[in-house]
């Protein structure tokens, strides 16, 4: 069995490769810089990373147009089954949000093989490895997040989810909801930092409009400020809140906790 690793230099794609690879199943890395190379944007490269596969951990682009067109064409290469890596409560997003995510849920729901879903809520890492990371450097991390609560995942737990689910057709038809052990403020994860890391940091809570201004004068595009906005008002409105059981259903043990975490990354 050769499982097919989209993203596999991302976040999770690069933890699904290794856990894959230490259980001793035969695994295909690829992305644009991976040793397969694969690119959303480029169809001919995608044969040669479907040819001979039978799973594949589908890491959606932000643009949803390819991703039907990949889905038919690795089913008709031989691909029986797809673990789709999401965004918890897609269902409440209603077009506002992530519309590659979206369109991965339905093409691989629609693909007449075997499938599971990821839903997942904030990544632990989007403070080390994306996003919140430089902000948080210089000391000050601001979003219009107020006091709502998050229980951010840990891409830990979602690797080792993605692993066990992509090797099991226990899992095929299922749609996940992973999330860490319990919610906590942005305020609390950004002390729980400061406190482990021993460096300054504070969170500053803006409003959507002074949130939009800062991302548009440290250069980001209007419509990718919009999308940040949009998944803020997601949180707001608290689908996103209340922990979920399934890291603890299908691993067997709680998942991790935000200090975990922040001890593992952050410490001195
Ligand atoms: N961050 C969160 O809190 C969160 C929560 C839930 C869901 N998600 C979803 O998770 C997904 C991102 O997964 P991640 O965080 O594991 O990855 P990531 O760290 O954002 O990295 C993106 C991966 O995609 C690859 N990639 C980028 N452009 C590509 C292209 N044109 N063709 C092929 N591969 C491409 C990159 O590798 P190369 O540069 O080598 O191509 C890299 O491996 C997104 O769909 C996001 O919406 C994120």
């Amino acid at each position: 069995m050769t499982i097919l690793v989209l993203g596999a230099t991302g976040k999770t794609g690069r933890q699904v490769v290794a856990r894959l690879r230490e259980q001793g199943v035969d695994v295909r890395a690829a992305s644009r810089s991976s040793e397969t190379r694969f690119d959303w944007a480029d169809q001919s490269t995608w044969a040669a990373a479907v040819r001979g596969i039978e799973a594949v951990y589908l890491v959606a682009p932000e643009d949803p147009a390819p991703i039907e067109p990949f889905v038919a064409q690795a089913v008709a290469a031989g691909v029986r089954r797809f673990v789709a890596l999401s965004g918890r409560g897609m269902d409440k997003v209603m077009g506002r949000f992530g519309a590659g995510m979206a369109e991965a849920e339905r093409a691989v729901r629609a693909s007449g093989v075997g499938w599971t879903i990821l839903g997942s809520n904030n990544f632990a890492q989007n403070f080390d490895e994306d996003l919140w990371y430089e902000p948080l450097l210089a000391g000050r991390l601001a979003l219009p997040a107020g006091q709502l609560r998050e229980p951010f995942v840990d891409v830990e737990d979602v690797a080792e989810v993605a692993a066990t689910v992509l090797t099991s057709a226990d899992h095929d038809g299922q749609a996940y909801e992973l999330s860490g052990p319990e919610a906590i403020t942005f305020a609390e994860a950004v002390e729980t930092i400061a406190k482990v890391s021993g460096r300054p940091m504070e969170y500053v809570a803006l409003t959507p409009a002074g949130y939009r201004e800062e991302l548009l004068a440290a250069g980001l595009p209007g419509e990718v400020a919009d999308e940040l906005n949009a998944l803020f008002e997601i949180m707001r409105e608290g689908h996103l809140t209340i922990p979920t059981g399934d890291v603890q259903r299908l691993l067997g043990r709680p998942p991790a906790s935000f200090t975990a975490y922040a001890e593992r990354v952050w410490a001195g």
